[in-house]
């Protein structure tokens, strides 16, 4: 079975921003404590953070982290997170069922990022609370001193601001899940009046406004257009969620949902569109994609905390994803979207980052470990770098229920001008057949292969463990080779493989 594919310099989606290989860290079960954070671990450095963690954090090169939620923002108060530990309350998480001790929070977490070499994403709470504390929070976080919250922060042990930039305005406030939810209107005015206020104190804020927690939100697509209709001149991003599942152990249908996220992702850009000319506006809205994942794994486990059965625990594990093989093509199909529309996603958060549907588990004072998806995760973020080209593809395909005609082959392709690095993301769909690739490399001079990288694994299920941590890992793929300006090679059935050029 053939594929061939077209790649010219000069054809370009856009440039990508760093910022769509972001992440997102929750408070949320064992995402913090025992995740991130965990004083008296063998690897703990002395402020209690997992050194194992952050150094695997650190070979990701994740660009920025959302903090501190999802649904826990939603009735979270930031006060509690700050000053000395020993007086700051435990409180009971409503959306998590679970006790949050408050041992971390924005000065802890703002260090982490440091130490990781992140950039800090903040939502505000416009679930329980709203604009006043969002502006208080924005004062306390940005201001460099001489006014009431500024000079708690500074009394606090942090003199400098710790001068975050991008703020999500709520999350998911369509979802009738959310402490707080509300209808579109209600929401759209007030972000639109949080926005307002909050450029007030800094004009070059980035503000990302909440669109549809999914695309089968029966709100979907009308809450982007009222929304946007509200804050369409105050804000910068309007963001999506999206997770994918595979209960139905439907491989070729589940690998065809990337062509549904490509079609979301075209959805909320004509919106985009359509209210920019509606308002005559001459700037730009983009789409922050600040969750997306596969969850479904560890759903059933979960019911007995989140039903309550299990009173309110403290850092419960909860969404334990162990995330298989099939995972991984997924993950890179998904990923692959995000580079091709990287003219209008911007921002994209892989929720989350560790033990809550994550590429990185640990065990309480244990080891840490890569998921499966830690690799295409990793790949992408590491090696897809520089400015999406826009492929010509011609792939044999096969239809899927409710999505139609889906090419056997994803690929997407990025060009680092400065280093004069081409590369390739492919996954090959195809269950039984592998797949000639040959690829038209116009305007790229003499480039040869200088990486090649498969995973593949004849087991869909297998997963890597503490025990088995390398069950899942790429391995050098052999035959990729570039001659008289095509590069050709070999892509196994259901497998997925990068290829670096220079
Ligand atoms: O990432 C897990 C949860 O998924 C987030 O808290 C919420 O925003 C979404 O529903």
């Amino acid at each position: 079975m053939k594929a061939a594919v077209v790649a010219h310099s000069k054809f370009t989606v856009s440039e990508i921003d760093p910022r769509l290989y972001g992440s997102f860290i929750e408070h949320l079960g064992r995402a913090v404590y025992t995740g991130i954070y965990e004083p008296g671990h063998a690897t703990a450095d002395e402020a209690g953070f997992r050194g194992d963690v952050i150094d695997l954090v650190k070979e990701l090169q994740v660009p920025v982290v959302r903090y501190p939620g999802g649904n826990f923002v939603s009735a979270y108060n930031w006060e509690d997170g700050v000053g000395p530990r020993e007086e700051r309350p435990v409180r009971l998480d409503l959306a998590w069922h679970t006790s949050e001790s408050n041992q971390v929070g924005l000065h802890e977490f703002a260090d982490w990022c440091d130490k990781v070499g992140t950039e800090l994403m903040m939502a505000v709470n416009l679930g329980s609370r709203g604009l006043d504390d969002a502006r208080n929070l924005l004062e306390y976080t940005n201001h460099p001193g001489g006014s009431a919250w500024s000079d708690k922060r500074r009394a606090n042990g942090r003199e400098a601001p710790f001068d975050v930039k991008l703020w999500c305005l709520g999350n998911e406030m369509d979802g009738p899940w959310q402490i707080g939810h509300k209808t579109a209107d209600e929401y759209g005015r007030l972000a639109h009046e949080t926005a307002k206020a909050m450029r007030a104190f800094d004009s070059s804020l980035e503000l990302v406004v909440c669109g549809s927690s999914n695309a089968h939100m029966p709100t979907y697509p009308q809450w982007e257009a009222t929304v946007l209709d509200h804050t369409y001149n105050e804000v910068d991003y309007i963001s999506l969620h999206m997770y994918f599942e595979n209960r139905a152990k439907d491989t070729a249908h589940y690998l065809a949902r990337s062509l549904e996220l490509d079609n979301y992702i075209a959805t909320i850009a004509g919106v985009i569109s359509y209210t920019k000319a509606k308002k005559r506006s001459a700037k730009d809205v983009y789409i922050s994609f600040d969750e997306w994942n596969v969850w479904y794994h560890s759903k059933e486990r979960d019911k007995a905390i989140l039903e309550g059965g299990e009173g309110w625990p403290e850092a419960p594990p909860l969404l334990e994803d162990d995330y298989n093989f099939e995972d991984v093509l997924q993950v890179g199909c998904i990923l692959n979207t995000f580079i091709n529309r990287a003219d209008v996603v911007k921002i994209a958060c892989l929720a989350q980052l560790v033990n809550v549907i994550a590429p990185i588990m640990t065990e309480p004072g244990g080891a840490a470990w890569r998921q499966t998806i830690f690799y295409p995760y990793y790949f992408a973020s590491v090696f897809g770098r520089g400015t999406a080209l826009k492929l010509m593809v011609d792939s044999p395909t096969y239809e899927a229920k409710d999505v139609g005609a889906v090419p056997y082959l994803d690929v997407s392709a990025v060009h680092d001008a400065a280093s004069g690095h081409v590369t390739f993301f492919l996954v090959n769909r195809h269950l039984t057949e592998a797949l000639d690739l040959d690829v038209s490399l116009l305007e790229f001079g003499a480039a040869s292969v200088v990486d090649d990288q498969v995973i593949a694994h004849s087991d869909l299920q297998i997963t890597n463990t503490a025990d088995a941590p390398d069950a899942v890992k790429p391995v050098k793929g052999e035959e990729a080779v570039v001659s008289e300006g095509r590069l050709t090679a070999s892509i196994a059935p259901l497998s997925y493989r990068m290829i670096r050029l220079k």
